[in-house]
């Protein structure tokens, strides 16, 4: 059971970069319940293939092509095969990603670009593939970014900072399509994750349990997200019913960005007992 009926996505077609794993294979599975077809890709064609077994049920095959979205050509061989084996995209999702942590001092430039190519020029080819073919045959359609919390405006993160740069532009790409390609029946949205636990993202962001738990500790609702949460929000913003939503991005991350925000936030460690001594001593100014 689940809070949409079971035809929210009937017969859309769905392309999902990065499809065979983590938070896109949550996001693939739950299309796939609420009767989407679905096509997946990215680098590993056996882990896609294994994937694509795995969610494929008898009515309704998973189709994966494998593709790097850092090359144009290979990105245009992934759009014409899945526009050809469902006649048409109805929806993309760009959710391929690549991070991890490190010192900003300590990046080559491969490693700067190994992230940038993929986040940002991954995300601008494929949008740039649809959106043209959308625009050329007169089809509406719907783009779904995933980004992350430290890639809005006012914000921002050390240590990640290939990919906080990566999805702020990603975010840009997504505000600015959201005004030029309305008049194309085009809706352009994303999602702003805080931490999920995945295999991809915890062997490369969170990789000791003392790391996660601090991390934990940095969110109010003191707990990181489940995947199904998330993919429910992405169902519901690719949907009919979230038709007026364009340009706007749901951040889901357990109040942590803005914890991070508040210049008083810290004062959450203060107990009951200290709070006594302080509000006596801030009263009336004394
Ligand atoms: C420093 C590193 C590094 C690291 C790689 N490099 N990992 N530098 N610290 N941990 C450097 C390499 O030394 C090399 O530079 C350059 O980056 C390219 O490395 P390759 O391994 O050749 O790159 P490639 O095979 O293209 O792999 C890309 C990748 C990898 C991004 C480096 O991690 C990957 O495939 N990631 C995909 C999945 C992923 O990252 N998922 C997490 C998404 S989570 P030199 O100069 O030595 O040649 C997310 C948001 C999470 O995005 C937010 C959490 C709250
Ligand atoms: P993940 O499982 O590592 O997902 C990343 C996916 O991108 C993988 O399936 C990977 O597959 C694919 N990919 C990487 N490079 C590619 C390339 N060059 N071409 C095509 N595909 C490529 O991690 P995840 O946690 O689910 O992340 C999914 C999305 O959520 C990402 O956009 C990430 O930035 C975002 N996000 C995650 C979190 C979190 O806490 N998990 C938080 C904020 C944002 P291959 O290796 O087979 O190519």
């Amino acid at each position: 059971m689940g809070p949409f009926a079971d035809d929210l996505l009937h017969n859309k077609a769905v392309l999902i970069t990065g499809g065979a794993t983590g938070l896109g294979r949550a996001m693939g599975e739950m299309f796939l319940k609420l009767g989407a077809r679905l096509a997946i890709a990215s680098r590993r064609e056996e882990a896609l293939k294994q994937a694509a077994q795995q969610m494929s049920s008898e009515n309704n095959v998973v189709f994966y092509k494998s593709c790097d979205v850092r090359d144009p050509a290979q990105v245009l061989d992934l759009i014409q095969a899945v526009e050809q084996h469902f006649g048409k995209i109805d929806v993309l999702v760009n959710n391929a990603a690549g991070n991890f942590i490190s010192p900003t001092e300590k990046l080559s430039p491969r490693a700067v670009d190994a992230v940038l190519n993929i986040v940002l020029h991954g995300t601008f080819y494929t949008t740039l593939e649809v959106g043209k073919r959308w625009i050329d045959n007169g089809q509406r359609g719907v783009m779904l970014n995933i980004v992350t919390s430290y890639a809005s405006s006012g914000s921002g993160s050390g240590f990640v900072v290939p990919s906080a740069a990566a999805k702020a532009g990603v975010l840009a790409l997504t505000r600015s399509l959201a005004v030029e390609w309305a008049k194309y029946g085009i809706r352009q949205v994303a999602i702003a994750p805080g931490p999920f636990p995945t295999e991809g993202a915890w062997s490369r962001l969170s990789p000791t349990p003392e790391l996660e738990q601090r991390m934990i500790e940095r969110i109010p609702l003191r707990r990181t997200g489940n995947q199904e949460e998330l993919a429910h929000l992405a169902a519901y913003l690719i949907s009919d019913y979230a038709s007026y939503i364009n340009g706007e991005v749901v951040t889901i991350d357990g109040g942590e960005w803005l914890q991070g925000a508040g210049q008083f936030n810290d004062l959450l460690e203060v107990t009951p007992q200290q709070w006594e001594s302080l509000s006596a001593m801030t009263r009336n100014g004394k």
